[in-house]
């Protein structure tokens, strides 16, 4: 024990131990777990260890999900579901209030729990993890009670599957089943393999309170036991965790009709700008990622740094660096922790050994790691190239990336220059470029002068390859809930038509008379030099372009062009809509006249020019909100464009589909590419005519004709296409879903609907994406 005079000369922490005790008696108590199935936990069965990953000591054994055990859970959650539902929201309430009462009154517990069986250290799992757990629980005992006059005629999903990692586990459990509770839904929840204790110690919470049996439901297992989940018949799929899993889930519940939110990794820039307040921007990188041992989907791992103030910033922070404290994460004075598990070591390792050797410096305090368990010591990489895997790839672990830059539209471009889109930092004092890098930065969550803030009440989630979707709020709970559909239709009877393109390579005199593709303003040529024959009964009513992948690349690449109409005002995008409206109105006879003769209704043509007007109105008034966070905090949710979406549109309405479809899109910001109905495209290619004399910049709408679905495989592949609606039968809108992995583009695919009645707020929310903005204020 060293003297107080000693304790005064070194200013060295004394431990200062967070006791175990009582949750060693409890996991003493339980033994080897089992599943928790309709209310009760099942026999325990083969499966594996979790440890300490400070010690490598084992804390329990759980069992390893089978899919038996899978089916089981997923049956009870059925059972359970018709009533859970039917139940009031206030009854539902008081369900999701006694959780979080339950859930207070155990913090202590549960925060020491979560840290023997993650590592984190007990600051983070006592000041953050469990208190942002009850917040959520309370939050969403409030959307319980107000779900239905909130939210009318909506419906839960039914079952909902939940993934969720190791990092937050059992933050990201209440992210996954209080939403899904409130709304309505009953879950089957699957923790990670790593970190399944606290969902276990959650699952004794719900049967304290007496929730209905069946309406909770934890299975414990790996990756197969996940897999298992989404191959089950659940009606909602959510995930958390590495966007390579993400990819195979997007794959596997393509054509299942399943719902669908992914929330995946990340590689987040935070940008500090000359004029920062450097000490708190040094502080911020603290909490961006030395926190949680930067194993955070949102970390701040790129640090981009004004070349004006690189040098002393550099120099702060690694004296910063050299002050951490790694250690015995129950210990209070600890900053950081272990690493989950030493697989996770390991990967971290190699990352950062191939970052150096790709010619970054490693900068690490020589910190005396403990001997046991899996540490790794904070590190900034320096010097880092923007092709660097250290760069590129996310570690997810205590190690960021540090480079410069000069001018913010560096920033902006470097920012940018990743796959990913989950969150942000910006530190300037200056608010008028802070919010202008906010507004061009592609990420989801935002910080201003902060990072790492959470709430129930904020919207959470990516854009690009972090997944789709928002947790919290509102639009979080948006995400457990059904919009009223219209009643599907059949598809159109396409044997009238001409369905199967007819190659055909007209001579010079009649090419010119043939209706051309329309691409970034132009009539295009297609590619391929052919059209094919649009036939009605028999009888052939012209030819229409043969449009083929390049097209669709050339479609893509104008539409990128015209990004300028995403930052146009509503009301500059409703003039052009109402100047649509009102030439559409102009040729609606002639219209109608043309659909008559194709065998539609004609009454589609005055249907159209009400949905330009519907639409030119709404062009200015999706608003966002100013959510009820934190206090000192401003945090905003804006409505954001996707920027480039590829749209397939209905057989059945070629003008009316059509049209209810581009237009909610353009009227949003977004420039589309526009994949007319097949068998009737000849409708739209004449709306070129009516766009040009709109004043619509070339590039917004963009129509390319053709093998309908071929073309729209193309648009789901396409890297630089943010979202993808699809109207038509299960073979296309299974391929529409499973081709869009590899961006992970967000898609709505749909049966073909009475287009007469297809309009609405559905339309709009589905053609932006929320972007949550936090912005402190105070001195
Ligand atoms: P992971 O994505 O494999 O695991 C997350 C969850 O998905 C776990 O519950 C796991 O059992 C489950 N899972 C795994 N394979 C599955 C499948 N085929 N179908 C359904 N569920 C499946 O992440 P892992 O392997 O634990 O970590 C690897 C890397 O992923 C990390 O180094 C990190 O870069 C990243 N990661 C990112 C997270 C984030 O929040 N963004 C969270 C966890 C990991």
């Amino acid at each position: 024990m060293p003297t107080v005079k000693e304790i005064l000369e070194t200013m060295d922490y004394g431990p200062a131990p967070e006791s175990a005790s009582e949750v060693m008696a409890w996991l003493k108590d339980r033994g080897d777990f089992g599943h928790f199935i309709d209310g009760g936990f099942t026999k325990p069965g083969d499966g594996f260890a979790t440890e300490n990953p400070a010690t490598g000591e084992v804390l329990a054994k759980v069992t390893q999900g089978s899919p038996e055990d899978v089916e089981a859970a997923v049956k009870a959650a059925r059972k359970a579901a018709p009533k859970w539902a039917g139940l009031s929201g206030h009854e539902r309430a008081k369900y999701l209030y006694a959780i979080a009462r339950h859930l207070q009154k155990r913090a202590r517990f549960l925060a020491v729990l979560e840290t023997l069986d993650n590592g984190k250290p007990i600051r983070e799992s006592r000041d953050i993890d469990i208190p942002l757990a009850i917040r959520h629980f309370y939050h969403h005992a409030g959307w319980a009670e107000l779900v239905a006059e909130e939210f009318p005629n909506h419906a839960p999903h039914g079952v909902c599957g939940q993934i969720i990692p190791w990092n937050f586990p059992l933050l990201m459990l209440a992210w996954k089943v209080a939403p899904a509770l409130a709304a309505g839904n009953t879950v089957v929840l699957k923790p990670a393999e790593y970190t399944p204790l606290t969902a276990l110690a959650f699952a004794e919470i719900c049967a304290e309170i007496g929730l209905p049996k069946g309406v909770v439901n934890i299975v414990t297992g790996d990756g197969a036991t996940g897999a298992a989940l989404v191959e089950a018949e659940v009606d909602k799929i959510a995930f958390t965790g590495s966007t390579e899993v993400g990819r195979i889930i997007r794959r596997a519940t393509a054509g299942t009709a399943k719902a669908l939110t992914l929330e995946l990794g990340g590689k987040s820039p935070f940008i500090v700008f000359p004029d920062a307040d450097l000490d708190a921007a040094v502080e911020g990188v603290v909490d961006a990622i030395w926190f949680n041992q930067g194993q955070v989907c949102c970390a701040g791992s790129r640090i981009l740094v004004s070349e004006a103030v690189a040098q002393e910033f550099t120099a702060r922070l690694t004296a910063r660096l050299h002050k951490l404290r790694v250690g015995d994460p129950l210990d209070k004075c600890t900053d950081m922790g272990a690493i989950v598990h030493p697989t996770q070591l390991a990967r971290i390792r190699d990352l950062v050994s191939q970052g150096e050797a790709a010619g970054a410096t490693l900068v690490q305090p020589e910190t005396q790691l403990p001997v046991k368990g899996s540490f790794f010591a904070p590190g900034l990489l320096t010097g880092a190239e923007p092709a660097n895997p250290a760069s590129v790839e996310e570690i997810f672990g205590p190690v960021a990336t540090l480079t410069t830059f000069r001018t913010p539209s560096e920033a902006v471009q470097l920012a940018n220059t990743t796959r990913y889109g989950l969150s942000a930092s910006i530190w300037s004092e200056n608010v008028t470029l802070a919010m202008d890098v906010a507004a061009q930065v592609k990420a989801g969550v935002v910080w201003i002068n902060c990072t790492n803030q959470f709430d129930a009440g904020a919207g959470f989630g990516g854009m690009r390859e972090s997944g789709f979707g928002r947790e919290g709020g509102r639009e979080g709970m948006l995400a457990y809930l059904k919009p009223p559909e219209p009643k599907a239709k059949p598809e159109a009877k396409t044997p009238d038509f001409a369905a199967q393109p007819s190659p055909d390579t007209p001579s010079a005199a009649t090419i010119d008379r043939t209706p051309k593709l329309y691409i970034g303003g132009k009539q295009a040529r297609p590619d391929s030099g052919q059209s094919y024959t649009i036939a009605v009964k028999g009888r052939e009513l012209g030819l229409a372009p043969l449009g083929s992948r390049k097209d669709i690349r050339n479609a893509v690449e104008a539409a990128h062009k015209a990004g300028g109409w995403g930052k146009q005002t509503g009301h500059n995008r409703a003039q052009v809509l109402y100047y649509i409206a009102e030439n559409l109105a102009a040729r609606a006879e002639e219209f109608a006249a043309r659909l008559k003769e194709a065998g539609h209704d004609p009454k589609e043509a005055e249907a159209t020019v009400q949905r330009a007007f519907y639409y030119a109105a709404w062009a200015d008034k999706l608003d966002g909100a100013v959510k009820s966070t934190q206090s000192a905090k401003i945090t905003v949710a804006m409505n954001e464009p996707w920027g480039v979406m590829g749209i397939a549109c209905p057989d059945a309405a070629p003008l009316l589909g059509f049209a209810s479809l581009v237009l909610p899109a353009i009227a949003m910001g977004n420039r589309v590419i526009a994949v007319p109905a097949q068998s009737m495209p000849l409708m739209a290619t004449d709306l070129y005519q009516v766009f040009e004399t709109s004043d619509l910049p070339g590039g917004v709408v963009n129509i390319v004709t053709g093998p309908r679905d071929e073309l729209a495989k193309t648009l789901a592949q396409h890297d630089d296409v943010a979202a993808m609606w699809y109207c038509g039968g299960p073979e296309g809108r299974a391929m529409v879903e499973a081709e869009s992995a590899g961006n992970l583009k967000a898609t709505w695919v749909m049966e073909n609907r009475d287009w007469a009645q297809a309009q609405g707020r559905a339309f709009l929310t589905r053609a932006t994406q929320i972007k949550t903005i936090w912005v402190p204020y105070g001195e």
